[in-house]
């Protein structure tokens, strides 16, 4: 089903679009009408302060948690409603901001688990795949989760998202407990290299400088709506933003509307 109105309002090919999403934990939404689209090859972040709605938009938009209004668009098809499980089948992955692997499986495991809905052998052969992008991952195969550092946890964790070679990928902090080097390494290549195979990566992140530095466009979240948009060089060159989006003048920013 091909509708229309989810033409995006910014002239690329959306093949995300969550479009005036409303939820949240209680009767009273924690973000509303929220809308956000990404294209292929494209990395989108959102940022925010802490409490801003980030990983709200991101259980919205993938089945955890229901919308009270608005919808999301996968390749032109509704989808909201559908199960976790039917997305992945659809093409979307998910890197949670917590809980992200199994602490008591082996490296393997995980990704064995992240592959659930391939057949025996293609199991075999993706696991051969994401350990030819994260070859460190050849080492720690038989290495229990728990036991990994916060880099190797959040290897493992894209890792096993990528075992379903998905064509959209939400990214929750990936870079949360990384040294600042290391986190330079999973944006500057890890997550570009996967817009740049085609993938379309809405990424949330603290670090919003890196973030802006490696995105093609971000939305800026305070107190759960989209306070800016814009393409990423743009967001970079404005004075204005750092104070919003670092939190430091939320209270102010809330004030304003
Ligand atoms: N499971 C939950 N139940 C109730 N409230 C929640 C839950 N998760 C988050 N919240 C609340 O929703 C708001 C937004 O949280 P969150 O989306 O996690 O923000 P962010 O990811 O931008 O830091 C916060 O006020 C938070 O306390
Ligand atoms: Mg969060």
């Amino acid at each position: 089903m091909h509708i229309s109105s989810a033409e995006p309002a910014r002239g690329r090919e959306a093949f995300l679009v969550a479009e005036q999403v409303t939820a949240g934990y209680g009767p009273t939404p924690t973000i509303r009408d929220v809308t956000v689209q990404v294209g292929r090859g494209e990395i989108v972040c959102v940022l925010g302060p802490n409490g801003a709605g980030k990983s709200t938009l991101m259980k919205a938009i993938t089945g955890k948690l229901p919308h009270m209004s608005g919808r999301v668009l996968l390749d032109a098809v509704d989808v909201s409603g559908y199960r976790n499980d039917q997305l992945a089948g659809r093409g979307l992955g998910y890197v949670p901001q917590v809980n992200d692997v199994f602490d008591t499986l082996s490296v393997l495991e995980n990704l064995e688990v992240g592959g659930y809905l391939l057949p025996r052998a293609e199991l075999a052969k993706n696991v051969e795949r994401v350990t030819e992008i994260f070859p460190a991952i050849a080492d720690m195969r038989d290495r229990t989760a728990s036991k990994l550092s916060g880099g190797e946890r959040k290897m493992v964790a894209i890792a096993r998202a990528l075992m379903l070679s998905p064509s959209v990928l939400l990214l929750d902090e990936p870079t949360a407990n990384l040294a600042v080097e290391l986190a330079g390494v999973v944006l500057r290549e890890h997550v570009r290299r996967l817009a740049d195979a085609g993938c379309a990566v809405l990424l949330v992140e603290q670090r919003a400088l890196e973030a802006l530095r490696v995105s093609d466009y971000g939305y800026i979240l305070v107190g759960g709506s989209v306070e800016v948009e814009a393409p990423a060089e743009q967001l970079l060159e404005r004075q204005d933003i750092g104070e919003i989006f670092l939190g430091r003048a939320y209270p102010q920013a809330m004030g304003r509307r």
